[in-house]
């Protein structure tokens, strides 16, 4: 009993991982692709080189100028952004 118990518990867990790994990147890029071009190109973000602490501070520079990341998109925006660096 205990055991399915984990067993149920470690697969939500993982589910919710993969979930977030497969669907956080398009939201992010989709949500990049729209949000951060329209000030300039999509070669300005797509060209930097910035840590995630960088990015950080660029995304809330940027929502600071008027870019339309809801609070609730942030987290996705992110991730996508630390993945332009690899
Ligand atoms: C309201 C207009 C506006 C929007 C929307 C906008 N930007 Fe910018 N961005 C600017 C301006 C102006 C500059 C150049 C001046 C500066 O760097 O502050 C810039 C410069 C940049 C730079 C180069 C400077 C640096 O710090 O490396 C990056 C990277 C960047 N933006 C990323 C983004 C991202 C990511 C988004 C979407 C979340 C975004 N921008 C949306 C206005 C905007």
């Amino acid at each position: 009993m205990m055991k399915s118990i984990a067993f149920s518990v470690s697969s939500i867990f993982l589910f919710a991982l993969c979930a977030e790994t497969v669907f956080a990147q398009p939201a992010g890029k989709a949500i990049v692709d729209n949000a951060c071009t329209t000030c300039h190109g999509i070669k300005k973000v797509t060209d930097a080189k910035k840590n995630a602490a960088e990015w950080e501070i660029t995304l809330d520079r940027m929502i600071k100028k008027g870019a339309k990341v809801k609070p609730q998109e942030r987290a996705a925006v992110l991730q996508y952004l630390k993945t332009l660096n690899q």
